[in-house]
């Protein structure tokens, strides 16, 4: 008999958030392994619905995304299970019909691929868990196996299967860090952040010009490369320190130098690029004036994009939002933002 029951059909459906690193994963070294450690927070009200509903059959995938047949996601879920297949063995004896939907607007130019891969990995260890003979998978083991599938869809999914504060690859300062699979951040937190917010500026909702994937690779040519990887690793301590000491400045110092050194590593790549727009700078530097003028500890961060994160305490909520709305909002594409916030993590839903 087979550990498998492959004539089993059925219906799974995660929602799982997208998160905003702040300590940046930036390079790979093989496959899908971080040159450095990462450490996200996981966002509560973006994220991604998915619903998976399998059959007996061959591996075929049919995939609608906002209830709009997609065959160009659906050949991508089949390359993803490709690489996975001979670890999830049922991908090649069922068939999947995939809904998928975001909470964030496509067009927002907010990347989707933490909260779509880690839905879908939840889905596919969700339904290997009800096919399987031996159901009874412990939740650290199930977790950190939709992680590990996660990473393989894309680095940055692996963090978003936990609430709060997710790091990924190994750090000699992480107990149980692994470069195969996130771990939830389990170091003292001090008070101030445990309510952390994270206003979304949409400063351009167009796609970027260049992917994650092909800036993960252009690392591999950086000369200032390894120089990162090390000021990664320390930046990684010291935030460490500021999480559990509630040290705000500190906390700002590294969180801004990292996104700045994200986009810094885009330009000194070979071709260079750049992903930031005017307005990108004219938001950084009015939250820079803003926050030596009024002593709010707000600080930005960015991703691989044009859009800047806002983050900041529960309680500077008041003066940041009054300041956002009269000051930055001009710099927004149709004065977009999302006001988002540290979620608590993936759940399940019927
Ligand atoms: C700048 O996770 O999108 O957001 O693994 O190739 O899918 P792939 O890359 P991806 O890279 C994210 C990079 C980042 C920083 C981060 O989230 O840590």
């Amino acid at each position: 008999m087979s550990a498998n029951d492959v004539n089993k059909s059925g219906t799974v459906a995660w929602q799982s958030p997208s998160n905003i690193a702040l300590i940046k994963y930036w390079g790979k070294k093989g496959f899908q392994i971080p040159a450095n450690p990462s450490l996200s927070i996981t966002l509560s009200s973006s994220y991604s619905e998915t619903k998976i509903e399998y059959k007996p059959g061959a591996g075929l995938v049919d995939f609608y995304f906002e209830e709009q047949k997609n065959p160009v996601f659906a050949k991508k879920i089949q390359a993803y299970f490709e690489k996975i297949k001979h670890e999830l063995h049922f991908l090649t004896n069922l068939d999947f019909t995939i809904h998928s939907q975001n909470t964030f607007p496509h067009s927002a130019g907010i990347a989707s691929s933490a909260s779509a891969m880690s839905a879908l990995a939840l889905c596919l260890c969700s339904i290997e868990q009800e096919i399987s003979e031996n159901q009874k998978i412990a939740n650290v083991d199930f977790y950190s196996r939709a992680s590990y599938f996660a990473r393989i869809g894309s680095g940055s999914a692996a963090r978003s299967v936990y609430g709060k504060l997710s790091s990924w690859g190994t750090s000699a300062l992480i107990p149980e860090s692994s470069d195969l699979y996130a771990t939830p951040f389990q170091l003292p937190i001090h008070k101030v952040f445990e309510n952390f917010n994270d206003t979304i500026l949409i400063v351009s909702k167009g796609e970027k010009k260049v992917s994650s994937r092909a800036g993960h690779g252009l690392m591999d040519g950086n000369p200032f490369a390894p120089a990162r990887y090390m000021q990664a690793s320390h930046n990684m301590g010291k935030l460490i320190m500021a999480i559990e000491t509630g040290d705000l400045k500190a906390f700002i110092a590294i969180v801004e130098s990292e996104a700045l050194t994200l986009h810094g590593m885009m330009m000194a790549s070979s071709p260079g690029y750049i992903l930031m727009e005017p307005n990108t700078l004219e938001i950084i530097k009015k939250i820079q004036a803003f926050r030596e003028q009024s002593g709010v500890n707000l600080c930005f961060t960015l991703d691989a994009g044009a859009n800047v994160h806002v983050l900041y305490p529960g309680i500077e909520g008041k003066s940041v939002l009054g300041f956002i709305k009269n000051e930055l909002l001009d710099y927004c594409e149709d004065k977009k933002m999302i006001s988002d916030k540290m979620g608590d993590g993936p759940k399940r839903i019927s």
